[in-house]
């Protein structure tokens, strides 16, 4: 099984990896030949979308004309069998460098099947896809919701817990938010659905 982790913090020892890491260590226990690859936001090249070349990437399927790391990424998703998606709240927002490669992939998505000129779907259709969000005071569900908008836009699968909060899995750095979310359980239970879909899938 080929997990890939992208880790949007800019702190690879922050809770976002901290919980990243949890989860995949759930799924070595189920899966334990797993491979793992891992994307640090902080270690990617990737500019911010240039918008006005707009029609390279629309006429290209989910190509972009900037060299970059954007290309590279796409293809350890495509490789991937899940995808594992991890980002934390920064100033109410995600962290801006992460923002800038969730700009880039929905825009060459966006672009190219408005246009669709080759009628090629998404490259990731259907990719499981298990969410993480952090937050220290804020409600870490904006970053949920944020990441799994992302998911639907590339048409990849949100895999969704049967518990609160039910997208994912979510951590705060207090303990009314460890009793309220409960990111340990969740990253178990994560992992699990994971693999169960997995198999169905097969
Ligand atoms: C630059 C910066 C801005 C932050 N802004 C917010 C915020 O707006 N709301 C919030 O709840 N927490 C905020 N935090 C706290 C982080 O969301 C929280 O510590 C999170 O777990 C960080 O994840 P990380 O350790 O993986 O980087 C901020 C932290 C940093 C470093």
């Amino acid at each position: 099984m080929r997990i890939l982790t992208i880790c949007g913090s800019i702190r690879p020892n922050g809770l976002t990896n901290t919980l990243l890491e949890e989860t995949v260590d759930e799924l070595k226990k189920i899966v334990p030949k797993s491979e793992v690859e891992r994307i640090q936001i902080s270690d990617v090249k990737i500019n911010v979308c240039k918008v006005s070349c707009n029609s390279v990437c629309s006429n290209n399927p989910y190509q972009c004309v900037q060299q970059d790391d954007f290309q590279l990424i796409l293809n350890q998703m495509k490789h991937a069998d899940m995808i594992l998606l991890g980002a934390p709240q920064y100033f109410r927002a995600p962290p801006a460098q992460f923002h800038v490669l969730i700009e880039r992939l929905v825009a060459s998505f966006f672009n190219y099947e408005c246009s669709n000129p080759k009628g090629e779907s998404s490259p990731v259709h259907g990719k499981l896809c298990g969410i993480i969000a952090t937050a220290e005071y804020s409600n870490p569900y904006v970053i949920m919701e944020y990441l799994a908008d992302f998911c639907r836009i590339l048409k990849m699968r949100n895999v969704v817990l049967d518990n609160f909060p039910y997208l994912g899995v979510a951590g705060q750095r207090s303990i009314e938010g460890t009793e309220i979310f409960h990111p340990h359980q969740r990253c178990k239970e994560l992992a699990q659905k994971l693999v169960n879909l997995s198999k169905v899938l097969q």
